[in-house]
């Protein structure tokens, strides 16, 4: 390890520990770089003495006192968890809007927890960057003796057993840019409260283990914000003096303050009446603003079909008489599922067939189902602490995957969960950010929101449905709910229900919660001609991971088929295991174990992992033919696929060693053959001949190089796309003629995949770049049929050279201009387009009028698609890609720091490149964390720098 200490140039003493390392300046005016608790607060009589300036003199920023401290940003760890010394009975907030400024008061009625071991005359709630005005117990203003001011948070002295606690804040949501706690979005007030958000609104034990019913009553300007919402039933409205008015929501079920919203603002919006499969009827709106009225159909039909699949599925209704969503354009992530008021990133809400691809429909149609899903996986049973955070979100995405799959393809959703799963989480889980489903430190819980958590979560849970069987599973769910409706609770609670429900040993399989890293399977196999024995030996073995090593074996669900000369499967039979559909599923639990398959009457070819059973990596000697045999014959559609793509990446990493040999680039007829036979087949899915005919991604087959090789994966790439396009141009030809849809557009599986197939055919033509193809692509951008075909044909104007390019691009910015989502694809094709000037082009359009550092959704368009889907230019030799990054991430961590940090991951897995490479981007980390950095930059920073 050679990270050097921030500073000072030098080596760093590779056993020093995070905790133990020298620490950059940070930043002095943000509060909350350090964590205070009930464990972390330091002891009584050694505290910050400024505490009482501040309270003497009501409207100082509590930040003011901080500036003493330089504390280092501060690891929290699931084994130092308490519970809570004090639990909320009620909550009443009021909050009176204006324009320079928000007031807060609160009310709680509050009562020493049971559980809590400890005394409890103290009581430690956080609060940020909050204007203190007054606190008062039972009605009582408390003195500066009563309590102490301590980092992130004030402690409530000398309490009694029972009591109620008030108190009044001012806060600035108009300076708010961060988009966590209460801040604006164009002309309207909303909120984000996850993870740690709602401490930025008011004091309050803000953790997700205290639940307690909230009363809310939102006072503001009538003619600016005429729709007042919060979480729960309205109660009372009514005018106010001075042109204000009010309105009071009551929200009956208890919630962790992460759930809390309020949205206020001139919004419209569309309505449905809904009746719960028990009769109860509910009325569910979209609000959105005034301009964007006509754009929420989709979204509203997405929702009630996800309400009718819960109840259908998991016996799941809906609690509430209202259910709203609103829309706003300044988020930092997808949507958020408070209760009973969904905000949403209007990424996941706008629709129109002019303006948003298949894939914009498909997206809205699974975020909307997700957040309404988790108001009984999040909201109803929900997280003891952050650590559990993959109970709901793994969870909950496992749900919308099968929902997904049930209204659409469900090979194909498969196919593009994998495909994600492969290109970012075994990324993530192979670097030096890798942390288990269920991590057990952190630094910024928000960094903590990461493909492992949701997506390989989800695996965890699908494993779980996989090994008992989908009764057994959903009797698992059902004892979930009943058990701990009410509850905030851990991963370790919803295996216990599938164990209680299956009465199956689940010991071994929650070490996937655990344990990072992916775990590898060794396959090997024999058979034995006069004995008609066929023995299948697997070993496994999780790789490690920092702070992580000699992992024990899992208990990993392993889905298999054997396939004849023909094709067909195999009749197999083992003890104990029922064949279903020709595929067995086996159950590994030793590190090495093997199979013995008698009466096998001719060597087989294996089909490993069918539906991909598990999140692994499978390694076996694979012969191009099996390969063939396979992506011709399985009977599982993943695994054809899978086949096709194990030997496409052969192809390429053969075609990388060529290109470093300077040698030539050419591509096996067998493959060509494979690939005309996917194209001419006219009775097959066309979705998945487009999935069997996408090459796998760059990251993903880096990570089959010892030392990533970006321009030679480019070349081998382009060489196999060309190589495909000038054999088969014929075909290409035809068949993306004949796919043509003459009809109105329809978002449906069918059409969806027969424009995914015609776009996948396009791109390959378009690389022969010859008058014809360029004709082909000019001409479908300028039919403009809706916007997946007109993206698909912009991004490839966009690449290279075309004639039309230029113009357009221009066309295209002259048509949407003022459309934010529309410009973020325009952003987006330039940001990710092959040209030698693409950074060039990049620094340019930050100057764009629509273009805002401060809207999260045009950072990710731009800088986001650069520096993530432009690995070629981003990791250019000579370090621009990275200088630009680190220049990026310093400008935005002062505005939005988890946007900021979540942008620096680009160069995470730095050590899989080059020395050159890995020293320039060594250099980059070094000058971010010489900044005053935040500390969810800081930990990504530092964490990547200190991998061994
Ligand atoms: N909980 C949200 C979801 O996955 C994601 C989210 C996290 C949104 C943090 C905002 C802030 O449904
Ligand atoms: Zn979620």
């Amino acid at each position: 390890m050679v990270a050097t200490a921030p500073g000072d140039g030098q080596r760093e003493n590779p056993d020093r520990k995070m905790t133990d390392r020298p620490r950059p300046p940070l930043r002095r005016t943000r509060i909350d770089h350090g964590f205070a608790g009930e464990k972390a607060a330091p002891p009584a009589g050694q505290n910050v003495s400024c505490a009482n300036d501040v309270l003497n003199s009501p409207g100082n920023p509590v930040t003011q006192c901080t500036d003493m401290k330089e504390a280092a940003p501060r690891t929290i760890r699931l084994s130092d968890y308490q519970p809570p010394s004090h639990l909320v009975q009620k909550v009443r907030l009021t909050f009176d809007l204006r324009e320079d400024g928000a007031r807060v008061s609160s009310w709680l009625q509050v009562r020493k927890n049971p559980a809590f071991a400890g005394e409890a005359d103290q009581w430690f709630l956080y609060g940020e960057e909050l204007d203190l005005q007054w606190l008062a117990v039972d009605g009582r203003r408390l003195q500066a003796s009563d309590y102490r001011l301590e980092e992130g948070g004030l402690r409530l002295l000398d309490l009694p057993q029972t009591f109620e606690f008030s108190s009044e804040v001012l806060i600035a949501p108009h300076e708010n840019t961060a988009l966590e706690g209460l801040y604006r979005s164009g002309g309207m007030f909303c909120t984000q409260c996850e993870a740690e958000g709602f401490r930025k609104i008011t004091w309050y034990p803000d953790r997700p283990d205290v639940m307690a019913p909230f009363e809310v009553r939102i006072e503001a300007e009538q003619a600016r914000y005429p729709v007042l919402l919060s979480n729960g039933n309205p109660g009372a409205s009514g005018d106010l003096p001075q042109g204000r008015h009010f309105a009071e929501w009551h929200d009956p079920f208890p919630k962790p303050s992460y759930l809390f919203a309020l949205v206020a603002g001139d919004l419209r919006f569309i309505e449905r009446d809904y009746s719960t499969a028990s009769g109860r009827p509910v009325r569910l709106r979209i609000y959105v603003e005034p301009e964007n009225i006509d754009r929420c159909d989709y979204a509203m039909d997405s929702l009630v079909r996800a309400m009718r699949w819960d109840e259908e599925k998991y016996g799941r209704e809906y609690d509430l008489d209202v259910f709203n969503i609103v829309a706003v354009n300044d988020f930092n992530m997808g949507a958020m599922e408070n209760k009973g008021l969904n905000v949403f990133n209007s990424k996941f809400i706008l629709a129109s067939a002019a303006t948003a691809t298949d894939h914009d429909f498909q997206g809205i149609e699974g975020v909307v189902a997700h957040e309404y899903f988790h108001n009984w996986t999040g909201n109803r049973i929900t997280c003891r602490d952050w650590f559990q955070l993959s109970l709901k979100e793994g969870l909950t995405v496992y749900r919308d995957q099968e929902f997904s799959a049930d209204m659409g393809s469900r090979g194909v959703k498969r196919i593009d969960d994998v495909r994600l799963l492969r290109a970012h989480q075994f990324a993530e889980d192979a670097g030096p950010m890798a942390h288990p489903v269920r991590p057990d430190s952190y630094i910024e819980i928000n960094n903590f929101y990461t493909v492992t958590v949701y997506e390989k979560g989800a695996e965890v849970v699908r494993m779980q449905a996989r090994l008992l069987g989908p009764e057994a599973f959903r009797r698992g769910m059902d004892l979930y709910f009943e058990r701990h409706d009410g509850q905030a609770v851990t991963t370790e609670d919803f295996v216990a229900c599938m164990q209680a429900a299956s009465g199956r040993d689940l010991s071994r399989f929650r070490h996937w919660y655990d344990y990072a890293g992916t775990p590898q399977l060794q396959v090997s196999d024999a058979y034995d001609g006069d004995r008609r024995e066929y023995r299948l030996s697997v070993r496994q073995a999780v790789p490690d991971t920092p702070g992580q090593s000699d992992k024990p074996a899992y208990l990993i669900p392993f889905a298999l088929g054997l396939l004849d000369s023909r094709g067909a499967d195999m009749d197999l039979k083992l003890p104990g295991i029922e064949a279903r559909e020709g595929s067995l599923m086996l159950e590994l639990r030793a590190t090495e174990q093997t199979f013995l398959f008698e009466g096998v009457a001719e060597k087989p070819v294996p089909s490993l992992l069918r539906g991909f059973s598990a999140p692994v990596k499978v390694d076996y000697a694979w012969s191009d033919e099996q390969l063939l045999h396979l992506m011709a014959f399985d009977s599982d559609g993943f695994n054809r696929w899978d086949a096709g793509q194990t030997l496409l990446q052969r192809v390429i990493l053969r075609l990388v060693d060529a290109f470093r040999a300077g040698s030539g680039l050419s591509v096996p007829h067998s493959l060509i053959d494979a690939i005309r036979t996917i194209v001419c087949d006219r009775d097959g899915e066309s979705a998945l001949a487009a999935e069997l005919l996408t090459l796998p991604g760059m990251g993903y087959l880096g990570d089959f190089m010892p030392v990533v090789d970006i321009e030679g994966l480019h070349a081998a790439r382009e060489a196999v796309r060309h190589a495909v396009a000038d054999a088969l141009k014929a075909d290409l030809v035809q068949r993306y003629g004949e796919l043509q849809d003459e009809g109105p557009y329809q978002v449906d599986a069918e059409h969806i995949g027969r424009r995914r197939l015609r776009n996948t055919l396009l791109a390959y033509l378009a690389s022969l770049a010859d008058s014809e193809t360029d004709q082909l692509v000019a001409g479908q951008y300028a039919a403009g049929h809706n916007m997946t075909d007109v993206m698909a044909a912009l991004s490839l104007l966009a690449e290279g050279e075309h004639p039309q390019r230029a113009q357009a691009l221009a066309g295209f910015e002259a048509r949407w201009g003022r459309d934010a989502l529309v410009m973020d694809k325009w952003f987006g094709v330039q940001a990710s387009a092959n040209r030698a000037s693409v950074l060039h082009e990049v620094h340019a359009l930050m100057q764009h009028p629509a273009f805002s550092l401060k809207n999260p959704n045009k950072v990710r368009a731009l800088i986001g698609a650069f520096v993530n889907a432009n690995p070629l230019h981003f990791h250019a030799a000579d370090g621009s890609g990275y200088r630009f990054l680190a220049d990026q991430v310093l400008a935005l961590d002062p505005v939005n720091p988890q946007i900021a940090a979540r942008l620096l991951r680009a160069m995470a897995r730095w050590r899989r490149f080059d020395e050159g490479r890995q020293g320039l981007m060594r250099e980059q980390f070094e000058r971010v964390l010489q900044s005053e950095a935040s500390k969810d930059v800081y930990e990504v920073a530092a964490k990547s720098l200190e991998t061994a």
